[in-house]
């Protein structure tokens, strides 16, 4: 569920209707509800509320600091995998103790950083990591806590490049060599073990490869504290799907989540910590555009939008799915037409849909992408030197910019002209 629906025939984002926003900032532009935010977050520690937890938003999904600010509030912990990443979370007045520092590439920088200003834990994905942070950690005279990342081999069965936890995919250590790791991290100096982390992929639509994971987690749990290791927090990544096309069948609920980790893990004892992004931002979020023109081609219609695929890239990248929405709803009886909906950036894989059939529109028509709160603004580029499009953020009856449209000169100042030139 979400807080996008129409009243009076008009999309609303909560209390305020889209269009207004659209008047008031220009298209096309990314619009979160706050309250569908907040909501998201709570099933899931709802789900996890029978073991001591800690949910930890996914930076990397939706990284606006308005929004860390409000999910930070609620009592959100945070998911990095850069010094970006970092940076943000404590701008947005996230306590470093609920920061977990993801990622197979953390240079030393990033590491002093979070030694420095403090970090709940590293999740650490290889050997040559362990050393590089237990040298960052002694020069610092600091402890570095850690998980180590494993990757169990499962198939996620999601999106190729959204896959992580295959033996031939580079994220985590494999997990029969985990006792042999765990070993030299606790040999090493300045270095804290404090649990295991496990991460599969991305927008899994079924729980299974979730079970086979964890399974594999309390298995290796087990194993690691009987050689005298102290394993008290898992950390199982993030990963649950949302229904990117409403006809489609839903994936599971974070309450079934829960319970399948209870089920697998809840007899350990453990801190459970989980790090969602799509499933609180996602369907938070959708971007408004407005139709330039309508082309009628020789065997289809284009729609040709002021949004294009370096403001949302899923499309074109990995053939993903938005529903679209009129931002005015078609009366009842209309009968719909078959659009292949573009963006004006010069190459052929700027096509948000194909053959999508859609309430007749024109030309100044403004039109939403559902499920574009994750993964959209933050993978956004400005090829074809097209300025980032704002962000806005809605709560109740008001809305708020919360990043700016960069204006041309902006852009143009960021590069400069060598005096040899
Ligand atoms: N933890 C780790 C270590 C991750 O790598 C990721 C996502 C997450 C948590 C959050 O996963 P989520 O709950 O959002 O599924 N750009 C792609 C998705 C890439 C996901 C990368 N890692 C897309 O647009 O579908």
């Amino acid at each position: 569920m979400d807080h996008f629906l129409y009243r009076n025939g008009s999309l609303h984002a909560e209390d305020v209707a889209l269009s207004e926003i659209a008047a008031a900032v220009g298209t096309p532009f990314y619009c979160y509800s706050a309250a569908t935010l907040t909501r998201h977050y709570q099933l899931f520690t709802e789900a996890l509320s029978p073991m001591p937890h800690l949910v930890c938003f996914a930076i990397k999904s939706l990284s606006n600091i308005a929004v860390l600010k409000l999910l930070g509030d609620l009592g959100a912990g945070m998911d990095v995998v850069s010094g970006g990443e970092y940076r943000r979370a404590l701008a947005a007045g996230v306590s470093p103790d609920k920061i977990v520092f993801s990622g197979v590439g953390k240079t030393a920088e990033e590491m002093q950083l979070a030694l420095t200003h403090g970090i709940r834990q590293f999740n650490v994905e290889s050997e040559p990591e362990l050393r590089a942070l237990s040298a960052v950690a002694v020069a610092l005279g600091k402890i570095a806590p850690i998980t180590i990342r494993v990757n169990p081999d499962v198939d996620a069965k999601t999106h190729e490049k959204i896959a992580t936890g295959k033996k031939e995919n580079k994220f985590g250590i494999p997990i029969n060599r985990a006792v042999e790791v765990y070993a030299e991290a606790a040999a090493l100096p300045n270095l804290q073990i404090v649990g295991i982390d496990v991460h599969i992929g991305s927008q899994l639509t079924e729980l299974e490869p979730f079970e086979q994971a964890y399974k594999k987690v309390a298995e290796l749990t087990e194993t690691l504290r009987a050689q005298g290791h102290s394993i008290t927090r898992l950390d199982l990544g993030g990963g649950l799907g949302i229904p990117y096309e409403r006809s489609n069948s839903a994936p599971p609920l974070p309450r079934e989540y829960g319970a399948l980790i209870q089920r697998t893990l809840g007899h350990l004892g453990c801190e459970i910590e989980i790090e969602p992004g799509r499933l609180i931002s996602g369907n938070s979020g959708v971007l408004v555009s407005k139709v330039i023109y309508v082309k009628n081609g020789e065997d289809r219609d284009f729609l040709i939008l002021d949004a294009a695929m370096n403001d949302l890239v899923r499309p074109s990248m990995y053939g993903a799915h938005h529903d679209i929405l009129p931002v005015i709803e078609a009366e009842a009886a209309t009968e719909a037409q078959s659009y292949d909906v573009v963006g004006p950036v010069c190459e052929t894989g700027d096509t948000f849909a194909k053959a999508r059939p859609l309430p007749p529109l024109q030309a100044d028509d403004l039109v939403a992408f559902r499920s574009a709160g994750a993964y959209g603004a933050v993978m956004a580029s400005e090829y074809n030197t097209r300025p980032l499009i704002p962000e806005v953020l809605v709560r109740g009856d008001q809305f708020a910019v919360i990043r700016a449209r960069p204006s041309y000169e902006e852009i143009l100042n960021r590069d400069s002209i060598p005096t040899w030139l």
